[in-house]
């Protein structure tokens, strides 16, 4: 039987008070609400809860203001942090206040019912001494919002007061060295060195060289005692790119640096102490290289402590826009011809698969920036730009911005409501919205299920079970010629 407890949840949405207080009633929580600061601090005196949940934008301030004053007081107290500014920066607060979780907005009840359980189950480890890390965090480098980057966002802010190793994964040109200089710069490392090193970009035989160091004499051409990365990275971090690219006999030196954490130079016979935080990154699967004996297990183990997955821009289709104004906005900021989106461009640039992520995009922003002549950019001058066939003529924009509209709608009114109560309205709504759309979707690709599934942001196997489910037969859907 899982502990229960008394929680305060402060919201001024009474939906969110209701559907909220209402899912935790059920699980035996004893629960009060506020809409306001004022009537927060109220209750905390009067109700004296367990864990207070508490939204961030407040009538009558920020959420987030007074949390460490409350936790000061009351150091048993759990606090989980809802909000809909869903910045890396709102997470880095959240945990600097030390807040014991952080949930953006919406979020899913089920997962707020097991961040409650989870509190209560730790609610008598003291907490943990954060700190504020003292810097302000505007302008800070990731732009997205999706659910993907929200977890990685979480992720990063929980890291960045200790040293654990981090495996940062993902396709090229997802961010993987954003993400690692972003936790160097963000974190308690942040005065001493980040230091890179690409593991494909190095000749195999140079490689102990370069990590390590070598003495005068050690090979041809070795003139003098030279130090290698990681006594370079001393104090700070260092990035280790292409992890999969290292020779095994290289990876098998590393790990024993990393297990004594000396290295010895090339040549040299002095080992040396070093402390540095490891990232490492790879665009590569690990663990078939493991399976074909190119990768060491134990080092996967030793630099897999933390894994931050990032999504192909892809899985994040919501987050193209976003990046791409950011990127026409950086560009104008550098003093290039500002340059807008017409509707249509917008509704191509997500339809596109990005095969090259955010790299891919910040290219084409920026040549558009410099090159084209107009300064509002129409689907027609980006298909231009894009290579041959990468998007449909027919490329459904009506249909792909019919699915995106319910979507968010959807997510905004009944994302909160998984409960009982909108469970049933949520699924007659689904039940009328959804084959509409499935037909929209197919008939405008001509019936090609792969590229409707990915227009919806949905796999293969769950279109088929969907059209299976609603009787649609996919061959029917084909445009007429
Ligand atoms: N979330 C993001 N917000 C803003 N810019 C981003 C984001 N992700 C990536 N970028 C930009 O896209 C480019 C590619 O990112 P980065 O070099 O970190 O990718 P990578 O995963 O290391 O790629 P590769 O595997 O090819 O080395 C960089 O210029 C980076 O600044
Ligand atoms: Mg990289």
């Amino acid at each position: 039987m899982a502990a229960t407890g008394t929680v305060l949840v402060v919201d001024d949405d009474p939906a969110i008070c209701v559907v909220v207080g209402e899912a935790l009633r059920r699980q035996g929580h004893k629960v009060k609400t506020a809409a306001s600061i004022r009537e927060r601090a109220a209750l905390m005196d009067s109700f004296r809860p367990d864990i207070l949940i508490t939204d961030v934008m407040l009538p009558d301030g920020d959420g987030l203001e007074g949390v460490a004053e409350i936790i000061a007081d009351r150091p048993d107290l759990n606090v989980i942090i809802l909000s809909a500014q869903n910045t890396l920066n709102t997470a880095i607060r959240a945990t600097e206040k030390g807040a014991f979780e952080y949930l953006p907005k919406p979020f899913d009840l089920n997962e707020l019912t097991r961040a409650v359980a989870d509190a209560l189950g730790t609610r008598q480890s003291a907490p943990e001494e954060e700190g504020d890390i003292g810097l302000p965090h505007d302008g800070l480098p990731l732009v997205g919002r999706s659910p993907a980057m929200q977890e990685v966002y979480r992720t990063i802010a929980r890291v960045l007061s200790n040293d654990l190793s981090i495996l940062v994964l993902g396709e090229s040109g997802t961010g993987k060295e954003l993400v690692a200089e972003a936790i160097h710069s963000l974190g308690q490392r942040r005065t001493r060195p980040f230091i890179a090193i690409n593991m494909a970009a190095i000749p195999r035989e140079l490689i102990e060289a370069e990590l390590f160091g070598y003495e005068k004499g050690a090979f041809t051409g070795a003139h003098a005692r030279t130090a290698g990365k990681f006594e370079q990275a001393q104090g700070g971090t260092l990035f280790l790119d292409e992890i999969g690219d290292m020779p095994m006999e290289a990876q098998t030196r590393l790990l024993r640096v990393l297990q004594s954490g000396e290295v010895t130079t090339v040549g040299g016979s002095k080992p040396v102490r070093v402390n540095v935080r490891i990232i490492a990154a790879t665009n590569k699967d690990l663990p078939p290289l493991i399976e074909d004996n190119r990768f060491r297990q134990d080092l996967y183990y030793r630099l897999n402590v933390v894994p931050i997955a990032l999504p192909a821009l892809r899985e994040r289709r919501e987050d193209v826009i976003l990046l791409a104004r950011h990127f026409l906005e950086r560009a104008a900021q550098e003093g290039l011809p500002r340059k807008t989106l017409a509707d249509d461009a917008a509704q191509l640039l997500m339809a596109y698969h990005w095969p090259g992520n955010v790299r891919e995009l910040q290219n084409m922003m920026q040549r558009l920036s410099v090159l084209s002549r107009e300064n509002i950019i129409t689907a027609d001058i980006l298909r231009n730009m894009l290579p041959m066939d990468a998007v449909p003529a027919d490329y459904a924009a009506p249909a792909d911005h019919l699915v995106h509209a319910v979507r968010d709608w959807a997510k905004r009114q009944l994302g909160i409501g998984l409960g009982q109560t909108n469970r049933s309205l949520h699924d007659d709504l689904l039940g009328v919205i959804e084959p509409i759309l499935l037909q929209e979707v197919l008939s405008s690709v001509d019936g090609n299920q792969i590229r409707a599934a990915g227009l919806l942001g949905i796999n293969r196997n769950t279109l088929r079970k969907k059209l299976t489910d609603y009787g649609l037969d996919p061959l029917q859907l084909r445009l007429a010629d």
